[in-house]
């Protein structure tokens, strides 16, 4: 228990020091209508991601695919240093009445995540956000453009940044995803 304790410690101390906290509670921003997991599912590109991670890997992308109804299975993958890593989770409908509020988690000691899907059409573009209160005092998030393919066109970033910048959420950070020479065998 104390490592569990120990490891959430460490992970929620780098998620604050990966940036600068924002005052106050989280946003609550307009979340995707009457959204289908189901046409969610299958492959998602990193187009660009909030907080910026220079040392993160590249060729970041998420292949959901459906368990139930109302829960997929989430494979993350990105190339480090030449070798592809994945990484498996769980997402969940954590409210049936609001299907576009995802909850994920990578593993079994971590509790679910916020992953609320603000926009998608399904077919090119999908904004994501999440965020966590900290003592209602402060919050940290993340936010990210997810694409079919591994660019998406400048008209698109920019609609939807002004979709994140409309719902009080700060992307002046966000930077793009490195997803060039992904395509290879590795
Ligand atoms: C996504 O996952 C499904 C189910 O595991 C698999 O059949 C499919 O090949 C995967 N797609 C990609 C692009 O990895």
């Amino acid at each position: 228990m104390k490592i569990v304790l120990g490891l959430v410690f460490v992970l929620t101390l780098s998620v604050i020091r990966a940036q600068v906290p924002h005052w106050g509670p989280c946003p609550e921003p307009e979340v995707q209508p009457a959204f289908s997991l189901q046409q969610f599912t299958g492959r998602w590109f990193e187009i660009a991601k909030l907080p910026a991670q220079f040392e993160k890997g590249r060729c970041i992308e998420t292949n959901f695919t459906l368990r139930t109804d109302t829960s997929v299975r989430v494979v993350s993958s990105e190339v480090q240093k030449g070798q592809v890593r994945k990484i498996e989770g769980t997402g969940i409908v954590v409210d049936p009445k609001n299907p576009a509020k995802l909850g994920i988690s990578y593993s079994y000691v971590l509790p679910y995540s916020p992953y609320w899907i603000l926009s998608t059409d399904y077919v090119t573009f999908a904004l994501v956000y999440s965020c966590t209160d900290v003592l209602r005092l402060f919050h940290v998030d993340f936010a990210w453009i997810l694409g079919r393919t591994r660019s998406l066109p400048d008209s698109t970033i920019e609609k939807a940044l002004n979709t994140f910048a409309y719902n009080n959420i700060d992307v002046t950070r966000m930077t793009p995803s490195r997803q060039q020479d992904c395509d290879k065998t590795f």
